[in-house]
């Protein structure tokens, strides 16, 4: 999908399709009303007919009008003008961009993003239609030997005055990226368990590395082992499947600044170990590496965007498998920072690879560390499928990522994490065992990654409730990658 900026009236500007908002009361959109009078009041009369989309979402597809440049127009409900935020415009062309990919139809003129709409400027509102657009039309087929149908959309074109069209190119540029990035972050979610290896993430951070000049750095078990990286190599003992740490660096800011690391959960495939999942949906346990994602798509689109900012992303990659040589509920471990941890349940994995990962990020003297995990089922009770759970001691990191998540619209919600729930992981036999029961699951998940994050300032993102969507429409979201690039963004600023 290509997005560009025309410079015209929308009654002028030639397209398969022009594009028009209604309101619920059947006012038209201030671009609707110039169709409407260049049409002869072809809108006008449909009104009268009752045939004007009320609802949000809602469509008509109006073919053969004279008076324009061209001679369809798709009519879209914006519903109620006072109710009409960014989550609605969004989807609004959603429905819109669905309808005119089914039309026949190769171009759009689509003026839902003039300004004032969800009284949001015009350059807020094209970034909204670009990332709703490019979901709309996202497909998971890349395995499917029968290709979902191609649809007719290739072009959407926003009419603009020329003063404004700079501002508005810029917009497209930046909400191209961080489509890219997003898009990316659920294709690798997607991806089966057997394609998506550890070796795979590998192999896309040296992609990534090599179309936008980023460095990646990737280390083996043997050099993990010189790290005495004993709590991560304890998960992956026991997998055929190569265990990766990759180190991937973005340096788009001044040489000397500290950089922001990022830190991605990357389990390719989450089995529970010899604490074995039970067999429900545990094929969604390919989900477990959507941090990892997260955090390749973050820097893809921070590296498109072209940030002045140093971020590096570090994720410590493998399976959890049972097997003759798999972790023991019991065994102990010595992990990188020379705490040790009494492994209760091999299910707790996430933490013992994450442990490792934050204590090797100390080496960047990093000017912040943001893990993203989908670390604990408990989250999920908790906040359900709509918040991702933030967990820091750092008020003002806490509220900088709240305020990208905002910006975003990536909901968070900020979770307890005060040192009395760090009791619950107290062990006989060790510095500390890898759970502290259900009561709190999140929040001591939090706190055991905590013990690690003492050189640095921390914030942990859980996304078990939010990197992907079950049921019939299965599927992985590309949470967070909104939330981090707003907060490089900011911080780039
Ligand atoms: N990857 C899971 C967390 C998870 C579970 C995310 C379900 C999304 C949906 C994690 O490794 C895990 O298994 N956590 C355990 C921790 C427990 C053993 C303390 C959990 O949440 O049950
Ligand atoms: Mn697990
Ligand atoms: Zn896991």
């Amino acid at each position: 999908m290509e997005f560009s900026t025309k410079a015209g009236t929308p009654d002028r500007i030639k397209s398969g399709c022009v594009v028009v908002g209604v309101y619920a009361d059947g006012k038209l959109s201030p671009a609707a009303s110039l169709v409407d009078a260049a049409a002869n009041g072809a809108l006008t009369s449909a009104a009268k007919r009752d045939d004007l989309p009320v609802k949000r979402g809602a469509i008509l597809m109006m073919t053969g009008v004279a008076g324009l440049a061209t001679e369809r127009v798709l009519v879209v409900g914006l519903g109620k003008r006072d109710e009409l935020k960014t989550k609605g415009l969004a989807e609004a062309t959603r429905a819109a961009v669905k309808a005119l990919d089914a039309s026949g139809a190769g171009s759009a003129l689509f003026t839902l993003a003039e300004a004032s709409i969800a009284g949001m400027s015009a350059a807020d509102n094209v970034r909204t239609v670009i990332l709703a657009a490019r979901e709309a039309l996202f497909r998971s087929d890349e395995l499917k030997s029968q290709k979902e149908d191609a649809g007719s959309l290739t072009k959407i074109v926003f009419p603009v005055e020329k003063l404004e069209a700079p501002a508005i190119a810029a917009s497209i540029a930046m909400a191209t990226a961080l489509a890219n990035g997003c898009e990316l972050t659920k294709r690798l979610g997607n991806l089966p368990p057997n394609i998506c290896t550890p070796t795979y993430l590998a192999d896309t951070a040296k992609q990534i590395a090599k179309d936008w000049d980023l460095k990646a750095e990737i280390l083996d078990r043997k050099q993990m082992e010189t790290l005495r990286m004993g709590s991560f190599l304890a998960v992956t003992k026991s997998s055929a499947q190569p265990p990766k740490l990759i180190v991937l660096t973005y340096s788009g800011g001044k040489s000397k600044e500290a950089p922001v690391v990022l830190v991605g959960k990357g389990i390719t495939f989450d089995t529970g170990g010899i604490s074995l999942k039970p067999g429900d949906s545990m094929d969604e346990m390919k989900y477990d590496m959507c941090g990892a994602g997260s955090v390749l798509g973050t820097l893809r689109a921070v590296a498109e965007m072209g940030l002045k900012i140093n971020v590096v992303g570090v994720i410590p990659t493998c399976e959890n498998m049972p097997g003759g040589d798999a972790a023991r509920p019991g065994d102990v471990v010595t992990s990188m920072s020379g705490q040790t941890i009494e492994i209760l349940n091999t299910d707790a994995e996430g933490r013992l690879i994450l442990c490792d990962a934050l204590t090797y990020s100390e080496r960047f003297k990093p000017a912040a560390v943001i893990d993203i995990a989908t670390l604990t089922g408990a989250c999920v009770i908790a906040l359900g499928h709509v918040n991702s759970g933030l967990f820091t001691q750092d008020d003002e990191l806490a509220t900088e990522l709240l305020a990208a998540s905002k910006t975003a619209g990536d909901a968070a919600w900020r979770m307890p994490i005060e040192d009395d729930y760090q009791e619950a992981l107290k062990s006989n036999f060790a510095d500390m065992a890898n759970i502290g029961g259900r009561p709190g699951g999140s929040i001591t998940a939090a706190c055991f990654l905590s013990r690690y994050t003492k050189a640095y300032r921390w914030a942990h993102l859980d996304i078990a409730g939010t990197a992907w969507k079950s049921g019939a429409n299965k599927g992985a979201t590309g949470r967070p990658v909104p939330l981090l690039t707003a907060f490089l963004e900011a911080r780039a600023a």
